[in-house]
């Protein structure tokens, strides 16, 4: 039980330290691998450091507070102009995203995912706040960084919820 599948948490609190740039880069890399519907790769990432736009964005949820403290959050956008692909959008980028989760913790990082789509009034103040183009949706923020809180495993397991060939 100790891959990062098992250890990864959300986590809220962070050091006010950058995060390397060799580190974010295999974080979103992390994130371009992961399936999608007919391997349409739709996503697409705006990378948040400057402090204006840290508290702008900590502000369109009210679960969002931990962005204007992040030393990086990551708007985890999907292109969908595709009628055909357009209803698999959200688990292409739900993928994506547990993907950039899971590297943030085996960087040794902690992370956590903030739900905007498919909220359309949060999404609405991301598109409008970074002029996103129609055609392109924001689906959550994420922020990480280094954090006084560790990645730790809790036993979710619970086995009443496995069925085997019937439900
Ligand atoms: C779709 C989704 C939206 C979430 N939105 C928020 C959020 O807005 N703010 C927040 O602090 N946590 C958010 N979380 C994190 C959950 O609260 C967290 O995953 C859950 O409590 C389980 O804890 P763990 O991630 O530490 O295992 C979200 C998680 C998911 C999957």
């Amino acid at each position: 039980m100790e891959n990062v599948i098992f250890r990864r948490r959300s986590i809220r609190r962070f050091f006010d330290k950058p995060v390397e740039q060799e580190k974010l880069e295999r974080i979103l890399r992390a994130g371009m691998q992961a399936p999608s519907a007919h391997n349409n790769q739709r996503w697409e990432f705006i990378v948040i450091t400057e402090q204006d736009k840290k508290d702008a964005v900590s502000k369109m949820s009210p679960w969002a507070g931990m962005v204007a403290n992040a030393p990086v959050s990551i708007v985890v956008l999907g292109k969908h102009n595709d009628e055909e692909l357009n209803k698999w959008f959200a688990q292409d980028l739900g993928a994506c995203t547990e993907n950039i989760l899971l590297q943030i913790a085996e960087e040794g990082l902690g992370g956590c995912w903030m739900g905007f789509y498919p909220d359309m009034d949060r999404v609405q103040m991301l598109k409008d706040f970074f002029n996103v183009p129609d055609g392109v949706i924001p689906f959550c923020v994420i922020s990480l960084g280094y954090s006084p809180d560790e990645n730790r495993y809790v036993d979710r397991a619970d086995v009443s919820k496995i069925h085997y060939n019937k439900y």
